[in-house]
């Protein structure tokens, strides 16, 4: 499959070479002098693709650095591989599975085989019982066990179950239905659950449980205990058909647990968790927006997936942005990606993008199981523009490491108060100046500042950015730049020669816990034959828990 011939590591090849030394000249150059000597870079690296602008100009390369970092995508087979995905092949090899998330935003008029079956007439067919039972809610229609419309949706889920559609409702949240309130309960934690259903009414609060295995701890905890606590009100087995559906590819397990099979809306095995918010593990965001709106936001997903899988690599954003990527991680050797996205909806994004690339990319073997030479994934973090400026920016503009930043901003406000857009969008437009271009010693000395404070207010520079402009944050924008971020993260994973859509780094901790369970519950004191330290913590956690650690809902 890899088009690396299997005795060569992407890093041992020619073209990883060249960068190497292209690396040594590219070190030591400032943003300064790159903008000096070219008067055509700001437009020559910058970039729009359906309205979607990236200016790359703010990073420490040059036209020939992108040149031969596209030609290291080549040698990667990321041509071959991005066919090999949209053609539903095994890509996912360690579970054996096909990686079709690019099918759940497909227009009906396409087809998509796996196996020689067409998938998309089945993504639509689910898409429309989604839209129809989100239509009955939002009209009243659907009634609660007392004949009470719904008031409150309550997602229960985790991972990819619940970022995605926590992020997306957040983010559009100006495009919902703000008659209804909606919560995300993810954390096995009760508190999260104790504090989204003090204000609900059970008779007025539908629980979408999100699972695609339906096997999930935290998650099936979190639905137990609402339904304990929705019979403890409503005294009839009869009321959890009317309060109750679930989103999985699980059908028995979903049965098991109660919810009544018409109220079920199917998922695939070949849709990663991760990359499930188009399925109808996006029920919730449906209900909030409205179908309309949900299918603008696929439509926005799909634009971006054509231009990923038509545009030549230098054309290409999420390429670019991945190619980038992989210039900072594997020769400049920067561990993190901030994310700044200059919008308070966007408040939930960088989470979003914990999971979409630290889940994918955090890899550490190949695809043919050999440890990788060279370092995958980065650590992904960030905050909302202006928030983060008077918290971490200092470290970015003075301290010791190199931070690369993706800043993400909209041209028009969501609500238009004052002056406050013009605010946000001058800092966003200053901060990436300020980190490429620093401020210099003849600056602060100019100044006037005393010789001994100058050291202190000299800014270097050289920090490199993205900045990602859109008009505005609408259910298509929010696609585009879902979409932009999955095929980035797919193009890393490519040319580092890793399964980007397994994850069996969370098994291993998962284990142990069911282990830990029964030691923690045990009347008597159990034996332990953990390490030192674990069994250790696990006796003080015994001697300090309360007696009683069932679901309790405090009337206060
Ligand atoms: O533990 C990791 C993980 O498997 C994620 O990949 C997934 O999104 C999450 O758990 C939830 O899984 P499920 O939808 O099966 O409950």
């Amino acid at each position: 499959m890899d088009a690396v011939a299997a005795a060569t590591t992407i890093s041992e090849t020619a073209e990883w070479a060249t960068l190497d030394a292209h690396f040594a000249e590219v070190r030591g150059q400032h943003l300064r002098d790159l903008f000096a000597s070219d008067p055509t870079r700001a437009t020559e690296l910058s970039l729009e693709v359906d309205g979607l602008y990236l200016d790359y100009s703010k990073n420490r390369l040059t036209q020939e650095t992108i040149r031969l970092l596209v030609a290291l995508a080549e040698r990667a087979g990321l041509r071959q591989h991005i066919a090999a995905m949209f053609a539903g092949e095994t890509i996912n090899v360690t579970e054996q599975r096909a990686v079709l998330h690019v099918a759940l935003r497909a227009p009906e008029s396409e087809s998509i085989l796996l196996d020689g079956t067409d998938v998309v007439p089945e993504v639509h067919r689910v898409r429309r019982k989604m839209a129809a039972f989100a239509d009955r809610i939002r009209s009243d229609e659907w009634k609660g066990h007392t004949g009470k419309p719904i008031r409150n949706v309550v997602n229960i889920g985790i991972g990819g179950s619940d970022l995605g559609p926590h992020m997306a409702y957040t983010a559009l949240q100006d495009y919902s239905d703000r008659w209804r309130t909606f919560h995300y309960v993810s954390n096995v934690d009760a508190t999260q659950l104790w504090e989204s259903l003090r204000d609900c009414e059970p008779d007025e609060t539908l629980f979408i449980v999100c699972s695609k295995t339906f096997t999930t701890l935290e998650t099936l905890a979190n639905a137990r205990s609402a339904r304990d606590w929705l019979l403890e009100r409503l005294d009839d087995e009869a009321a959890v058909k009317k309060h109750f559906v679930a989103v999985s590819s699980n059908a028995e397990e979903v049965r098991k647990f109660g919810i009544d099979p018409a109220n079920v809306f199917e998922m695939w095995d070949w849709v990663g968790g991760r990359y499930s918010l188009d399925s109808a593990i996006g029920l919730s965001l449906m209900i909030a927006i409205g179908p309309g709106r949900f299918g603008e936001m696929l439509a926005g997903f799909h634009a971006i997936d054509e231009h990923f899988r038509t545009a030549p690599f230098e054309r290409n954003l999420p390429v670019l942005l991945a190619l980038i990527g992989i210039w900072y991680i594997d020769f400049f050797g920067a561990e993190t990606q901030a994310i700044l996205p200059y919008s308070q909806y966007l408040e939930r994004f960088p989470a979003y993008l914990q999971q979409l690339d630290m889940e994918s990319d955090g890899k550490s073997v190949d695809l043919d199981g050999k440890p990788v030479s060279y370092a995958t994934g980065p650590i992904v973090w960030g905050q909302p523009g202006t928030n983060g400026q008077h918290a971490f920016y200092q470290l970015i503009h003075q301290g010791t490491r190199l931070v690369p930043c993706d800043f993400i901003g909209f041209a028009q406000p969501n609500h238009a108060i004052g002056e406050h857009q013009n605010l946000l969008l001058a800092n966003f437009l200053a901060q990436p100046e300020a980190l490429a271009f620093g401020k210099t010693r003849e600056q602060v000395v100019s100044e006037g500042v005393a010789e001994e404070q100058v050291a202190a207010r000299v800014f270097e520079g050289n920090h490199p950015s993205n900045t990602i402009l859109a008009t505005k944050l609408t259910p298509y924008t929010l696609g585009q730049l879902v979409a932009l971020y999955e095929h980035k993260v797919f193009t890393q994973g490519t040319i580092w020669n890793i399964d980007s859509f397994d994850q069996w780094g969370v098994e291993l901790g998962k284990m142990l816990a069911q282990g830990i369970i029964p030691e923690l519950e045990a009347d008597s004191e159990p034996e332990l034959h953990h390490d030192p330290s674990t069994n250790a913590l696990i006796r003080r956690c015994r001697g300090l828990m309360p007696d009683d650690t069932s679901f309790q809902r405090s009337e206060s």
